[in-house]
């Protein structure tokens, strides 16, 4: 039996060809594989431990009762884990992310991968990392690749194992980029991701045309990324994330605001005039570009002139998530 305490931290990741849609919503498996970059320097550190004398799990994020809806996510993946562990004790989870929490910034990835890893350690369980990206999966798609480092996908089918977690593709050297946040409203995002692919899947009428054509994406972008081909991995980028707005735009799930177009616009600009930099959006407003490192710090400057761009956070591919305290 376990220490019955656990101390984790995990990345946030971005995704270069998008998860956007829900082949089987009970078990959560994305209706298109999907390819990230894991991001050092955007991290959730959480602190998970059991505790007999509490009546039910707590959840304090950032130093505050977390919301009732975080709160039951994570009650949902600890019944999960318990159930495995066979033991029913309850849990002290904390957790702290050192970049804005919801505001679209992935937070959501790096809170799930944290948090897998911590209740699999403290319950004692013996999982490999396939098993607890699964766990994490099963909370937030995108957080199955935050417990892998550098280039991470996750498939789009369940196993007869049972067990779909994301894979390494590529360590974080492949490409030498940095991924600029360029932070565009400090607000909670209008659409959560589960509800916005859900209105998508039913009203879009392109939705069925991008869950064709996501995977034939999803395939050249891993093929020029083993090739570290930027310029290919780059142009993929952008059109991934341009056919999943398109998809939910028409849909009426609408994440772009002026700012996001603005910043889009810039990033073409800067790419005509030589820069490699192209640029994606997830269920939020932030604009995330993708740039080579020597081009960086230009982008950068340029992106904090935009109107509109309150910040611009520079991150670069990074490890996966890990185990500070606790386990063996
Ligand atoms: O894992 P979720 O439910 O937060 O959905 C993530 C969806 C996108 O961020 C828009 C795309 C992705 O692949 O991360």
């Amino acid at each position: 039996m376990s220490a019955g305490r656990a101390v984790t931290f995990a990345h946030a990741n971005i995704a270069l060809a998008k998860y956007w849609g829900k082949r089987d919503v009970a078990n959560n498996v994305p209706a298109v594989p999907s390819l990230s970059v894991t991001l050092e320097g955007m991290r959730t550190s959480t602190t998970l431990e059991l505790d007999g004398s509490l009546s039910a799990d707590t959840f304090e994020l950032n130093g505050t009762a977390a919301p009732t809806d975080a709160l039951a996510r994570t009650v949902t993946l600890l019944d999960r884990v318990r159930r495995e562990a066979v033991r029913a004790t309850y849990a002290r989870v904390s957790s702290q992310n050192d970049f804005p929490t919801a505001s679209g910034l992935a937070s959501s990835a790096s809170g799930f991968a944290a948090l897998a890893l911590a209740a699999v350690t403290a319950y004692g369980l013996d999982w490999d990392t396939a098993r607890t990206s699964d766990l994490a999966r099963r909370s937030s798609a995108s957080a199955a690749r935050s417990l892998l480092g550098g280039f991470v996908e996750l498939g789009n089918e369940l196993p007869s194992s049972g067990v779909l977690g994301a894979k390494q593709v590529a360590p974080p050297d492949q490409l030498d980029v940095r991924v600029l946040v360029c932070v565009t409203s400090e607000g909670q995002k209008a659409i959560g991701s589960t509800d916005g692919m859900g209105r998508t899947a039913t009203k879009s009428p392109y939705y069925a045309a991008w869950v064709e054509r996501a995977p034939e994406m999803f395939g050249e972008l891993k093929a020029a990324l083993l090739a570290k081909d930027l310029e290919r991995v780059g142009e993929l980028t952008e059109a991934s994330a341009l056919a999943m707005h398109a998809s939910a735009f028409a849909a009426g799930v609408v994440y772009v605001t002026g700012a996001t177009l603005e910043a889009m616009t810039r990033v073409r600009e800067l790419r005509a005039s030589g820069l490699a930099a192209w640029a994606t959006m997830d269920a939020g407003p932030h604009v995330k570009v993708l740039v080579s490192r020597t081009d960086s710090a230009a982008v950068k400057a340029a992106m904090e002139r935009v109107p509109g761009v309150l910040r611009v956070l520079e991150a670069k591919p990074g490890a996966g998530a890990g185990v500070i305290e606790g386990g063996k």
